[in-house]
């Protein structure tokens, strides 16, 4: 039977749509927040996310899923997701960005997730990325992955109109970062020091007026990248993106994904070539969103829902009984 679907990608008709697979995904992994165990965390995240995708009238493909085809059982990179029957899209996802975070109750896990036409995203290998970010409103160009840390912090202070005392910068606390966290302190900046979810670090740089952070700087996983690069396209700003290898064996996996340029500095356009929708839901309290509030019988949970095409920010309260 001739499919009666738009075969156009309609990112406005779709974009509901979207939000409701990443309320789901955050709702399933409600029940888990602070039991310690981020692993049923994830997989309840995965499961929920799965089924509503497969609701959506799309010939999806998961670019961006949680691992390669023989290591994760679902929502793996090439998965064909959705109904069969629409637009060919591509699709990034993470069910639970921040599973320590959840398995923890500390702030700042979401559920993601971005779709596109097919082709318009990186095809990041589960390896490393350098990541630098800043919100809208900056000139073009006016911080780079070339550039010290500390010079970074001194050009934004100086388009910002004040000093780097004016400037907060969030980075990922691990031991890898020791050195740029003492070359930017040396400077005056404050950090903001997390423990995890750097799609949530860098998506602050966006509405640094709520969230008191200008600039996002460090390295994180690249699919992560992919999916902060999709929510800046609709937010604003600025985000550049090196992948990094460890060994052959990560060189041989970017290979797989097509990447022939080892060493090429992405920016956020060339990470998402085109239009985008995406949707985040909150699970734990964060300084973006609220985490999913539990009442007796009822969840609530709150999503923001972009699109690049128009700049349009939604955010949506949903509350529903709980099962
Ligand atoms: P998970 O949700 O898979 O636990 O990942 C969280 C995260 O903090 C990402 O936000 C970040 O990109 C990555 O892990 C950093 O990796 P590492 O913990 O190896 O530094």
């Amino acid at each position: 039977m001739p499919s009666s679907a738009p075969l156009d990608f309609n990112d406005r008709m779709l974009s509901l749509g979207l939000a409701r697979v990443s309320e789901k995904a955050a709702l399933a992994s409600a029940r888990l927040i602070g039991h310690g165990d981020e692993k049923a965390a994830d997989q309840a995240a995965v499961d929920a996310m799965r089924t509503e995708l497969n609701r959506l009238d799309i010939r999806g493909v998961v670019v961006i899923g949680e691992g390669e085809r023989d290591e994760a059982p679902m929502l793996y990179i090439g998965e064909e997701v959705g109904s069969g029957d629409g637009p060919a899209v591509d699709i990034a996802l993470d069910p639970l960005e921040g599973t320590t975070l959840t398995a923890k109750d500390m702030p700042n896990a979401l559920a993601v997730i971005a779709m596109g036409p097919r082709g318009s995203m990186l095809h990041a290998p589960d390896v490393y990325m350098e990541k630098l970010a800043i919100g809208p409103g900056y000139p073009e160009g006016i911080v780079t992955l070339d550039m010290p840390p500390a010079e970074r912090v001194r050009q934004l202070a100086r388009e910002k109109g004040g000093d780097p005392n004016d400037i907060t910068v969030c980075i990922l606390e691990r031991p890898r970062h020791e050195a740029l966290i003492a070359e930017v302190r040396s400077t005056g900046a404050a950090i903001r020091l997390i423990t995890d979810g750097d799609v949530a670090g860098v998506m602050h740089c966006a509405e640094a007026e709520r969230t008191g952070i200008d600039m996002y700087m460090g390295s994180g996983g690249a699919p992560e990248g992919v999916l902060a690069a999709a929510a800046l396209k609709c937010m604003g700003g600025q985000m550049f993106g090196q992948l990094l290898f460890r060994n052959d064996d990560e060189r041989g996996r970017a290979a797989k994904h097509g990447v022939t340029d080892l060493g090429r500095v992405y920016s956020r356009d060339d990470m998402v070539t085109a239009d985008v929708i995406f949707a985040a839901t909150g699970v734990t309290d964060g300084s973006l969103l609220p985490g999913i509030k539990r009442e007796v019988g009822w969840l609530t949970a709150e999503t923001l829902l972009m699109r690049s095409k128009t700049g349009s920010v939604r955010r949506m309260r949903y509350r529903t009984p709980a099962e």
